[in-house]
């Protein structure tokens, strides 16, 4: 964990020359820096962040993309991605076991997606004018993140942002909207956002689980009683609707795929 952390600081660090060959808004580049200075003339809104993100998951197909500096880059980053997806597989073991559903139930193409996507926040001059991250829940199936000395991320409970401490060497949990649907209601996908910091920056490594695109996520059947709660749907509809229709907001996503009873 410490190496992966430092790896990224480091990569953060590389000569904007370096970093410049992968700086994209393109949703289908699978390596890539996105910055908000980037769409700075087209966004509504502009969050103080720099997000590297790349996918990790078969590796071999991947790693060609991958960045070659800092020197061992690859071969760090390989390792933490086959111990994320290790990770991953005991804790969706224990949800499949927790809801009753059979062992393997989140395998093959509800987790094909994996990718990594570090937030990179320089000090922000005034942090009262903006956000590291905007008020959002995680689409996807579930998220790790690892999060460096310096906080920023805030959860919303009962109305009010609480603040994820640094405890070293823990991973932060978050079950995805994903996973709120295939449980049929019944897991909590919570609401969170990253505030920015005055002095000094931050980085944290997320680490994301997610369905392939052509599969149909609907609720599981063991988990019907009467009736489903959502309709099913494939991946790439649902983001749209969250980003596109919803801007982020897990509720309204979610009306578009209630089930009409
Ligand atoms: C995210 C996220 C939090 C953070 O990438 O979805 O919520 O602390 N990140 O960077
Ligand atoms: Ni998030």
């Amino acid at each position: 964990m410490d190496d992966t952390m430092n790896i990224y600081k480091e990569f953060f660090k590389l000569p904007g020359e370096y970093k410049a060959k992968f700086y994209s808004n393109d949703i289908n580049k699978s390596c890539k820096i996105y910055s908000s200075s980037l769409s700075y003339d087209t966004d509504e809104v502009h969050y103080w962040r720099d997000t590297f993100t790349h996918r990790c998951h078969p590796l071999e197909e991947h790693i060609p993309s991958w960045p070659d500096k800092p020197t061992n880059y690859r071969e760090v980053v390989s390792e933490y991605s086959i111990e994320t997806r290790k990770l991953f597989n005991k804790i969706l073991d224990m949800i499949c076991k927790g809801l009753g559903l059979e062992k393997g139930y989140f395998e093959g193409e509800l987790s094909k997606t994996h990718l990594i996507s570090v937030n990179h926040h320089i000090p922000c001059p005034n942090p009262s004018l903006t956000l590291g991250m905007p008020v959002h829940s995680d689409p996807n199936l579930i998220t790790m993140l690892q999060q460096g000395e310096v906080p920023g991320l805030q959860i919303l409970k009962d109305g009010q942002w609480i603040g994820v401490k640094h405890i070293p060497h823990t991973l932060i949990v978050i079950p995805g909207l994903q996973l709120k649907v295939i449980s049929n209601d019944r897991f909590m996908t919570p609401v969170h956002r990253v505030v920015t910091h005055p002095k000094e920056a931050r980085t944290t490594i997320g680490v994301f689980l997610g369905p392939s695109p052509e599969f149909l996520i609907k609720p599981a059947t063991a988990l019907i009683h009467t009736e489903p709660v959502f309709r099913a749907f494939a991946y790439p509809e649902f983001l749209e609707a969250f980003v596109g229709l919803a801007k982020f907001d897990a509720q309204l996503a979610l009306n578009h795929f209630r089930s009409k009873s």
